[in-house]
């Protein structure tokens, strides 16, 4: 494990509240229960989680140098947050923008992200299977 990949998948604001939060749009399974399946789909990536609701912890956890790779969920501060999108444009570390829903079909504000323009790229609308489908970028 110690020449694993390191990748951080850093999720934002009330998605603690998986499995609790609609139901209907991002399902029944907690981020806890799905992680456990993460790491056995990837046993060569070194996986990391941590979720924050507080827009500095999240730049905060950006600036850390350690990672090769990042999955990012920024929740609604995807669609609002300058400092979030400054912190990915600052970094080496290649980020993937990830979102549970898909975001294009759901309200106006939803559809634009401030942070894909910084981003690798985008995956999103293939419920929890989104990381999934971002994190085989990193393999
Ligand atoms: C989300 C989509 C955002 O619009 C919303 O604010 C979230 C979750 C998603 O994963 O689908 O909190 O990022």
């Amino acid at each position: 494990m110690t020449d694993a990949k390191r990748i951080l998948i850093l999720n934002g604001p009330n998605l603690n509240l998986l499995g609790k939060r609609a139901p209907d749009v991002y399902g029944t399974k907690s981020f806890e229960e799905y992680f456990v399946k993460l790491q056995a789909t990837f046993p060569h990536l070194n996986l990391q989680v941590f979720q924050s609701n507080i827009e500095g912890e999240i730049v905060n956890k950006i600036q850390e140098t350690q990672w090769d790779g990042m999955l990012l969920n920024a929740a609604g501060y995807s669609h609002t947050s300058v400092v979030i999108r400054d912190a990915v444009e600052a970094v080496d570390t290649p980020v993937v923008e990830v979102h549970i829903s898909n975001v294009a079909g759901r309200e106006s504000f939803r559809h634009t992200s401030m942070i894909t323009p910084v981003t690798v790229g985008c995956v999103f609308g293939f419920g929890l299977k989104s990381y999934e489908i971002a994190l085989h970028y990193f393999q």
